[in-house]
């Protein structure tokens, strides 16, 4: 459904030196290929500056890349931008398309008439949003009146208005709160349930977590991770952490830490009266436990494995290897 070759893109910035001007190219997009399957949910990620709008603004038509290929609906995004645009949906979370002073229901149908929705598709469409975004408090408003949360609802709304296949959303739930976080959240879980090709890009993790098969890691320009999530975790191979809680009344354990348990990894956190030990993956778990408890006093531990904010602190300090060619 979504195909990239070998896309660059770089911008030409000039910096002021005193009374001159100096060029500076940004190498924005390097040499990034990858393919989406028609239906899958993908999460793209990446730190500040990594290229995530630049790639967004290039699959949706917005921007033309210096070289490289783009296929999505059998198009070429920039090159057929009217018929493309009915095709797909397209939030920005730092922009709006919502017409400032307009009721939001008037947004919608201008959109209606530039993407040329058929009547019964627009209503059946409308009817549904309504219902899944809560529109009904807030599509007689003018957008300018509206909160974040509830604006954001209706970039949703106008970016799926036309029923198109594919959304790109680019930091959708940006500023959010929870709540209407979730909402935002539940509406694109059934989006992908219904088959919408859905690219997402977020810094939140947990987003990427609950709803994201597939994720894609850029980083200064350059694709450092396609698959799954649980690969990433995988190829990181960052050690999974034992934390064991002493008893309340158990001598320091630092004796110990600096004796006999010297070999692991290991720390004391006298706030929380536990200890943390960095499982390598050839350690034998059982055995560390063995060793914890016939040198300490513990009551209680368990073994969790790196969050994926750890995972992903690790790839972004170019510690990881890539697996993208
Ligand atoms: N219009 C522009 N002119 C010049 N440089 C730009 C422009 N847009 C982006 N850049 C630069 O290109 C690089 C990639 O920017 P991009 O906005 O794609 O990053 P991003 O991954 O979306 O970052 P963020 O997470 O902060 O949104 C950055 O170094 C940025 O400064
Ligand atoms: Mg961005």
């Amino acid at each position: 459904m979504i195909s990239v070759e070998r896309l660059q893109k770089n911008y030409t910035v000039f910096q002021r030196r005193g009374l001159t001007r100096k060029r500076k190219i940004i190498r924005a997009l390097q040499d990034i290929s990858f393919t989406v399957k028609r239906g899958e949910f993908l999460g793209y990620i990446g730190p500040n500056g990594a290229g995530k709008s630049t790639t967004i603004k290039i699959l949706t038509g917005i921007m033309t890349p210096d070289s490289g290929q783009v296929r999505v609906n059998n198009m070429t995004p920039y090159r057929e931008r009217r018929k493309y645009v009915r095709g797909i949906g397209v939030v920005f979370g730092q922009k709006t398309q919502l017409w400032w002073d307009l009721p939001v229901k008037d947004t919608y149908a201008l959109l209606k008439e530039i993407y040329a929705v058929p009547k019964d598709t627009f209503n059946r469409q409308l009817k549904t949003l309504r219902e899944y975004l809560t529109l009904d408090e807030i599509i007689e408003q003018p957008v300018r009146q509206l909160s974040l949360g509830q604006r954001m609802r209706a970039e949703l709304g106008a970016a799926m208005i036309h029923d198109p296949d594919i959304l790109f959303l680019d930091e959708p739930t940006i500023g959010l709160d929870v709540i209407s976080k979730q909402k935002v959240l539940e509406f694109l879980k059934v989006l992908h349930e219904t088959g919408k090709t859905i690219f997402l890009t977020t810094h939140d993790l947990k987003d990427i977590e609950t709803l994201c098969e597939e994720v894609l890691v850029i980083n200064s320009g350059t694709l450092v991770y396609k698959g799954k999530l649980q690969g990433l975790r995988d190829m990181a191979r960052l050690p999974k952490t034992l934390r064991a809680k002493l008893a309340e009344n158990s001598p320091s354990p630092d004796i110990a830490i600096n004796g006999s348990l010297a070999k692991y990894n290991l720390r004391h956190d006298p706030a929380s009266g536990s200890i943390h030990v960095e499982l390598e993956g050839s350690s034998n778990h059982a055995l560390v436990v063995k060793e914890l408890m016939q040198n300490l006093d513990i009551v209680d531990f368990r073994i969790t494995d790196p969050s994926i904010e750890e995972i992903v602190r690790y790839i972004y300090t170019n510690k990881m290897p890539s697996n993208c060619g």
